[in-house]
């Protein structure tokens, strides 16, 4: 296992920053402010407009905030043909890189060839999939992101089905699977994600809508913290 996942797991949990949120026009300092803030990983979401009713955005954005940040970059792929991208977008400097069970049934040779470039495999489920639908490639994930809206936009409310999901992973996963917990996260329900077992908690408007992202960070962090017993692996 990658020792930073190991890292993040043993620091859970860790809110993750969804630049999708950002002000763009201002990208650089937005992420060195979330540096300041304490940011150790970036969700960056990748839209295609096919898988989901959206665009965002691709390829150079990534390698600009890669160039401009060593902090990790969580590449959310939520397009139709995750196959033809995990190259270019873990040379564009992409960590992890997660795919939607939605795209494709067995996503074990997606999985193994993110591996296989050197980045950690992600697996992502919609909220009305069931997670018996992942079940059967937990191995072959680094990590689980549990989406608690219909992916393709921002500032959606969070649905809980998510935490039946998070604790059936925590409960039946394998023991250093990565849970990631994804939409509508907020001050409200951040503790509940993570005492469901959600070790990193992709946060967007909620965090992009304050103005100090130091303050709403931590204020989020211990939120989640409160109800978490320290990891002892
Ligand atoms: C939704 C994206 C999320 C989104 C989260 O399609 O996958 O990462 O940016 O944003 P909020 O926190 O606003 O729901
Ligand atoms: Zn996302």
């Amino acid at each position: 296992m990658d020792s930073w996942i190991k890292d993040l797991r043993l620091n859970a949990p860790v809110v993750e920053p969804s630049l999708l949120a950002c002000d763009f026009a201002r990208l650089g300092e937005e992420i060195r402010r979330l540096e300041e803030a304490g940011a150790r990983i970036l969700h960056l979401d990748i839209m295609d407009g096919h898988f989901v009713p959206n665009l965002s955005f691709g390829i150079p954005v990534v390698e600009a905030v890669r160039r401009s940040t060593h902090l990790l970059l969580d590449v959310h792929l939520m397009i139709t043909n995750p196959d033809a991208f995990i190259v270019p977008f873990r040379r564009a400097g992409a960590d992890l890189i997660t795919v939607h069970i939605e795209t494709d049934p067995d996503p074990r040779p997606l999985l193994r060839e993110i591996r296989r470039h050197g980045a950690a495999a992600g697996l992502s489920l919609n909220p009305p999939t069931s997670v018996s639908m992942i079940a059967p490639y937990l191995e072959e994930c680094d990590q689980v992101l549990v989406m608690s809206v219909m992916p393709g936009f921002g500032g959606q409310p969070f649905n809980p089905v998510a935490l039946d999901k998070l604790r059936w992973l925590r409960d039946h996963g394998p023991r250093n699977l990565l849970l990631a917990v994804d939409g509508g996260v907020n001050a409200q329900n951040v503790a509940a994600c993570a005492a469901a077992g959600a070790h990193l908690l992709v946060v967007g408007t909620a965090l992009f809508s304050q103005d100090d992202y130091r303050a709403t960070m931590n204020e989020l962090t211990a939120l989640a913290q409160a109800t978490v017993e320290p990891s002892k692996n």
